[in-house]
């Protein structure tokens, strides 16, 4: 089975991307074919340009790495590395109705939310189909916020395939439940679009300040709380075994629990938790070279693939001169 997904370097990673995204997919490439790569590309829709783009897309390089992504066992890869992607997106443009993107709500949100829509953030499923459908993908984990963009892949890939003959694997998103949205500081989704996220590879004081800002409610001490209704719990959660968690809601029920212990018990474990990861992103940081090599190597493995693909369109769509007359 094949397996893919992509993350833009938009900012820095958080605890949200982390548990839906990057973990399951580090797990992957234990047991299947992983493709993984920064989608700089696709954060050009929203970021400014140049310098701040190409440092925010070594930070993200780095920070994959570090978290245990192994380039060996994988296929990484830096997005725009690729320019068949690109080309991919025509063609897949040309399939595309425009109600199916007026329809997205990621698009909708970001324009309710006052940002100026530019056409980039208005194609973006299309590109993010082309980077899907250009690896033949079968599974594609992702968090809730990206089911959608899933389903405009899927439906790309079956109109190709009747319009042209078979060419593309129709592939499947994945969810998990139990990670699907991880709430941030406030409540909302975990985004680095909300301002609300606790980060993997800040400094400790800027940790202590994210946690001690989790909003919660304003019951008294002595108060009995639903931790199901509890952001703090949730975000706790993901770095406690089912045991811990389950002490953590007796507590929560018992009454007498102060938000502030459990706050700077979460500091505690997320700081232990990525400090292995910590010292692995210094170590790759100080040596350019080695990470240039690396992912020069990975858009070769990735090409290599790609060009299957392409290939194949450019003779069915008829865009490769000189064949077919
Ligand atoms: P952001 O919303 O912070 O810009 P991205 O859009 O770059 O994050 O998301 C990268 C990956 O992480 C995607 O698969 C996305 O679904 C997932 N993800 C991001 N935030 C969350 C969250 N709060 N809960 C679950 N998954 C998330
Ligand atoms: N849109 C995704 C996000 O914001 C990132 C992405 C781009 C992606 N291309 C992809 C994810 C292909 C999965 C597959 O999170």
């Amino acid at each position: 089975m094949r397996v893919l997904s992509g993350i833009q370097p938009s900012g820095s990673f958080h605890l949200g991307n982390y548990f839906a995204m990057m973990r399951k997919m580090i797990e992957y490439q234990e047991q299947q074919e992983l493709f993984a790569f920064i989608a700089n590309l696709h954060a050009m829709t929203s970021l400014p340009q140049g310098a701040h783009l190409a440092a925010n897309t070594r930070e993200a390089v780095v920070g994959f790495l570090a978290l245990g992504l192994d380039p060996e066992r994988s296929v990484f890869w830096v997005q725009s590395d690729l320019p068949e992607v690109t080309e991919l997106t025509w063609v897949l443009s040309n399939l595309t109705g425009m109600g199916l993107l007026e329809r997205c709500h990621s698009y909708k949100d970001k324009v309710a939310r006052g940002i100026q829509a530019n056409h980039g953030l208005f194609s973006y499923p299309i590109l993010m189909a082309a980077d899907i459908l250009l690896f033949q993908s079968d599974r594609v984990p992702v968090g809730q916020d990206q089911k959608q963009h899933l389903e405009v892949a899927r439906d790309l890939a079956v109109k190709f395939n009747l319009a042209f003959g078979q060419t593309f694997v129709v592939p499947e998103a994945e969810i998990d439940e139990e990670v699907a949205v991880i709430p941030g500081i406030d409540g909302q989704k975990m985004s680095k679009s909300y301002g609300n996220t606790i980060e993997i590879f800040c400094d400790r004081g800027t940790l202590r300040k994210q946690v001690m800002s989790i909003v919660t409610d304003a019951s008294s001490v002595e108060a009995p709380k639903d931790p199901e209704r509890c952001n703090l719990f949730s975000i706790s959660s993901l770095f406690l075994s089912r045991e811990e968690k389950d002490s953590l809601a007796s507590q929560y029920r018992a009454g007498g629990l102060k938000y502030s212990s459990v706050k700077k018990d979460l500091v505690e474990r997320i700081w232990k938790y990525f400090a292995p990861y910590r010292e692995r992103r210094e170590e790759l940081l100080r040596d350019p070279e080695g990470l240039r090599r690396t992912m020069a190597l990975g858009a070769d493995k990735a090409r290599a693939v790609a060009l299957r693909t392409i290939q194949d369109v450019r003779l069915k769509t008829g865009t490769q001169y000189g064949a077919g007359f």
